[in-house]
């Protein structure tokens, strides 16, 4: 028997389409089912100023399918030299979304980060003022902090000082993947909100470690253990309008993650709907999924939701590919390591 579940176009609200050749081989995965995604600025050199942003914008657009609508939201990278004036007018002629702060070496291209966050209280008064929202990647980088506590200590230690100096600022938590990034995501409606990943609501960190190291598992912030991967599994199904998805579909060559040192990074574009079908279904939540995936990030961003709808159909099991080729190298797709029985149809 086959069911159908017609959903509001989902956004992405954190997504990774790189440039160049990998941007080319890349744009369609996304354009497919979303409607809109929030652009990450972490290209080498970093989109840091407006005039970047607009030519940035110009190549994601001539990237995309003949005749395809996806909107890429612009954001621009936080450094401490970000010009506040070029921020505002960049977000007042609709150029600009939001904007990124990477505390410096926490990720892959954030060399350029923020490394003394007093030096951004004009930048964010500011922001605070004109509504624009940070998005912000919520880890220290203390070589002291075990990675696996970094989000929780940055909540404590960055975050939540810096919120209550600028109390008005509207904060997305990107990619949370603990219960203390659940329990702070929630403290302040409205102002402050999370995305949540498709594959950290899949794997814990066993998925990367057990039974021989998997390079494509890997990305930060790392997995961590299951009871939080199911808090996430609970808050994302909850119906709490402050979590909604922000893929974090972050591709890299395979080359670069099967490495000695490889990269951190999972990407989900293509499969990413059918996998999140599939988990909402098993927990008994699929009449949660359309505000997770559609509603609640459009609100939270003050944008209206997309006006149109896909459509998902459960049926037998869905082969996806093992990768997708791209000009800059193949590039592996997550795996759920489940069955996914849902796929976009329409
Ligand atoms: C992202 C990337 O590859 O750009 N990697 C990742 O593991 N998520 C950067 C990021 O969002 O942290
Ligand atoms: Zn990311």
């Amino acid at each position: 028997m086959t069911q159908n579940l017609i959903l509001t176009r989902p956004d992405d609200w954190h997504l990774h389409l790189r440039d160049g050749a990998m941007l080319e081989g890349v744009a369609a995965e996304s354009a497919r089912n979303f409607g809109r995604a929030i652009i990450m600025p972490n290209l080498v050199p970093p989109v840091v100023t407006a005039a970047q942003a607009l030519a940035y914008k110009g190549r994601i657009l001539a990237a995309l399918p003949k005749n395809s609508t996806f909107q890429p939201l612009m954001t621009l990278y936080l450094t401490e030299q970000t010009d506040p004036d070029d921020l505002a007018s960049a977000h007042a002629s609709g150029l600009v979304t939001a904007a990124k702060l990477y505390p410096a070496g926490a990720t892959t291209n954030s060399e350029s980060g923020v490394q003394n966050f007093n030096k951004l209280q004009p930048v964010l008064e500011r922001m605070a003022e004109i509504g624009m929202p940070m998005c912000v990647h919520g880890e220290v980088t203390d070589a002291d902090v075990d990675i696996f506590d970094r989000e929780a200590v940055f909540i404590d230690r960055i975050l939540d000082p810096l919120r209550r100096r600028v109390p008005n600022l509207k904060v997305v938590m990107e990619h949370i993947t603990t219960a203390e990034g659940i329990a702070y995501a929630k403290s302040a409606p409205g102002k402050l909100a999370a995305t949540i990943t498709t594959h950290h609501l899949i794997i814990n960190r066993n998925h990367i470690l057990a039974g021989g190291l998997r390079p494509h598992y890997y990305c930060l912030p790392v997995a961590k253990r299951e009871t939080h991967r199911l808090a996430l599994l609970d808050a994302a199904t909850s119906g709490n309008p402050c979590y909604f998805l922000g893929t974090d579909s972050a591709p890299h060559a395979d080359s670069a993650k099967e490495s000695a040192c490889g990269c951190a990074g999972v990407f989900s574009a293509t499969n990413t709907m059918s996998c999140l079908a599939e988990i909402f279904d098993r927990a008994g939540a699929l009449d949660r999924l359309e505000g997770f995936t559609s509603l609640f990030g459009p609100k939270f961003y003050e944008l209206a939701p997309n006006p149109d709808q896909i459509t998902l159909t459960k049926g037998a099991p869905i082969k996806f590919p093992s990768h997708i080729d791209t000009g800059a190298g193949p590039v592996t797709l997550f795996n759920p390591g489940i069955d996914l029985h849902w796929m976009v149809t329409d």
